[in-house]
């Protein structure tokens, strides 16, 4: 029980490690105050560019894997890999160094996902990318990516434990994109690719 509870908590921690913040923060910037606010990589993107948005889109993936990868190096079972991997994201969502405020929890828990299940990762990922791409708007490719997640883990007729882990992590990407909901039936959502004006 302790050898859990502790593997949780680190999970917690590394998903708390907020690379959008820092990454923009050696640019000057604070992310939370530009653009969209978010402290993800669409976010960096659209602030300071692809190449700062690449090192905090593979950041914030590799801490929900690292976190995950823990949770099997200790011998964890399976359920409770479900729980190490929501535990990252909540870190990330709400996190310890933000004052529990946090991002929108995709790139973690895509991360969690490729060491949960590889192959159910590597189905939904093209689905949630081609979405963005023709939709041109990154929330879509995410909500979609959460729901084709799901709708994947029940058709690969994965065990309860991972089909609720995967329901409960679209449930969370669509509650962190209520925002972003609007935008899309208002029209207002930011379109991949659109620039915002940062000063310094
Ligand atoms: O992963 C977050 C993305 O789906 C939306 O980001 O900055 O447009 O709210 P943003």
């Amino acid at each position: 029980v302790m050898g859990a509870l502790l593997v949780l908590l680190l999970a917690y921690l590394f998903g708390s490690i907020p690379a959008g913040v820092l990454v923009a923060r050696t640019y000057g910037v604070d992310i939370r105050k530009v653009g969209s606010g978010n402290i993800g990589a669409t976010n960096v993107l659209r602030a300071l560019g692809p190449g700062p948005a690449l090192v905090v889109a593979f950041f914030d993936v590799f801490k929900g894997g690292i976190a995950v990868l823990i949770a099997r190096a200790s011998g964890l079972e399976d359920w409770l890999l479900g729980g190490v991997a929501l535990a990252a994201i909540l870190g990330h969502n709400y996190s310890l160094f933000l004052g529990f405020k946090g991002g929108k929890g995709v790139a973690t828990s895509f991360g969690t996902l490729l060491f949960l299940d590889p192959v159910l990762a590597l189905w939904t990922f093209p689905i949630g990318v081609s979405v963005m791409l023709i939709t041109r708007y990154v929330s879509a490719g995410s909500l979609a990516g959460g729901v084709a997640a799901f709708v994947l883990s029940l058709a690969l007729s994965r065990p309860p434990w991972e089909v609720a882990t995967v329901f409960l992590m679209a449930a969370l990407i669509f509650w962190t994109h209520r925002e972003n909901l609007k935008r899309l039936q208002k029209g207002t959502e930011r379109r991949l690719g659109e620039r915002v004006e940062v000063r310094d």
